[in-house]
């Protein structure tokens, strides 16, 4: 029904992903796996909303305390995640990252921690230090099959007086954890005790696909110490129309957050955000349901391929959600310089560098499958040539 397959030349459209490789690598004459967005059309309903509202010709200033913004999120979070979401605790905000870092700077002061869960997305750790707190890893454990969090060691954590805040990524970006029920109940249990406030971000909450995502808004109480945000930037590919919500029951952070935003002169919403938002949660569930039945097929291929071709170099595990796969190749032994060295300037191919998802050394690449097959296909191809570089070349 969908054609995900269809290739779309992005050239001259200023992208981060193509035209702004010249900002991470030293080279740009690769084939792009990196970023977070996707090399796939935005559905149709959301293309057309936005429009719609651009035939209407005038853009001007828009609010979003209004049905048309509550009531596609609260139909979305009713429907997909069997979650109920009130009027009262739902905000409109301009991004994602917006949100965390206000949050984090209503709730600390310069120099104290953030605990987050390593790896973390890489921006998460550039954003903690460009505020002046201290990032302070709760390390994920691997035992072969998935993730898993250490909790005796975030307890101990939790209880250091300087350690107000846990920004917590379910579904988790780069390993696509989703985190269980008893999970989320021994996360919010361990920082009740110790008063340490959860900022859970649920951007890729759409992308779960063998877990349940079940977004930390069940968990809220009146006043409690969580805020949920999300959008829809990564599920319908927008991420270039800013616009994005939280959810929380907490009064200081309404108050100190709708004030910051104020503040900033920020508090008008995107207009063409909203439109979408309306048309991508009331109109798109199949082509969400579809899409991942698509990045699933693609992560297979990619996870075969690897057996086949690959095995003594990496390994491959399909996570539980996102269209992002955490691939490992500390079996071959090579370090990470050597291993980007050869897939920038041999395989030609730009993926994920691991390193800065790890606040310290790393033996993983992130890939983003979020493209048509054939793209794949050649990605992988060119994966295999650095690895065979490497094999021949290394003394
Ligand atoms: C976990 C996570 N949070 C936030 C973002 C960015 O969100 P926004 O563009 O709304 O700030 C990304 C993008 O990759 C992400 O992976």
């Amino acid at each position: 029904m969908y054609d995900f397959n269809e290739v779309i030349d992005r050239s001259d459209t200023q992208s981060i992903k193509y035209e702004g490789m010249d900002l991470v690598y030293e080279t740009s004459d690769m084939l792009p796996f990196w970023i977070a967005d996707m090399d796939i059309a935005t559905p149709k309903p959301v293309l057309d909303a936005i429009q719609k509202r651009l035939d209407h010709r005038i853009i001007g200033y828009t609010k979003w305390q209004q049905d048309k913004f509550y009531e596609p999120i609260k139909h979305w979070y009713r429907t997909r995640f069997d979650t109920r979401v009130m009027n009262s605790d739902l905000f409109y905000s301009p991004t994602v990252l917006y949100t965390i870092t206000e949050s984090i700077r209503a709730l600390t002061q310069p120099g104290e921690g953030i605990i987050v869960n390593i790896p973390s997305y890489n921006t998460f750790l550039t954003l903690i230090e460009a505020n002046r707190r201290v990032v302070v890893p709760s390390p994920f454990v691997f035992d072969g099959q998935e993730y898993k969090m250490d909790f005796d060691a975030f307890e101990s954590l939790c209880q250091r007086a300087d350690m107000k805040v846990f920004l917590f990524c379910n579904p988790h970006n780069p390993t696509g954890k989703v985190f269980t029920t008893e999970e989320l109940d021994e996360i919010v249990s361990i920082c009740e005790a110790h008063d340490v406030f959860i900022i859970a971000d649920e951007i890729h909450m759409d992308f779960a696909r063998q877990k349940k995502h079940q977004s930390l808004i069940n968990w809220m109480k009146p006043d409690s110490n969580i805020i949920v945000t999300s959008c829809l930037g990564k599920t319908f590919n927008i991420s270039g129309l800013p616009h994005a919500y939280y959810v929380t029951k907490n009064r200081f952070l309404k108050m100190e957050l709708s004030r910051q935003i104020l503040a900033a002169g920020i508090g008008n919403p995107n207009a063409l955000a909203l439109n979408a938002i309306e048309a991508g949660y009331m109109e798109c569930a199949d082509w969400v349901d579809a899409i991942n039945d698509f990045i699933l097929s693609n992560m297979k291929f990619v996870k075969s391929y690897a057996e086949e071709f690959l095995d003594d170099v990496l390994d491959v595990y399909i996570p539980d959600a996102t269209f992002l796969m955490w691939i490992d190749f500390s079996k071959s032994g090579y370090s990470e310089e050597e291993v980007q060295e050869a897939l920038q300037k041999v395989g030609k191919v730009a993926l994920g560098i691991g390193s800065t998802y790890m606040h310290d050394d790393s033996t993983h690449f992130r890939m983003n499958v979020a493209c048509d097959r054939a793209r794949l296909e050649e990605g992988m191809a060119r994966i295999k040539k650095a690895f065979d570089h490497l094999k021949n070349n290394h003394s």
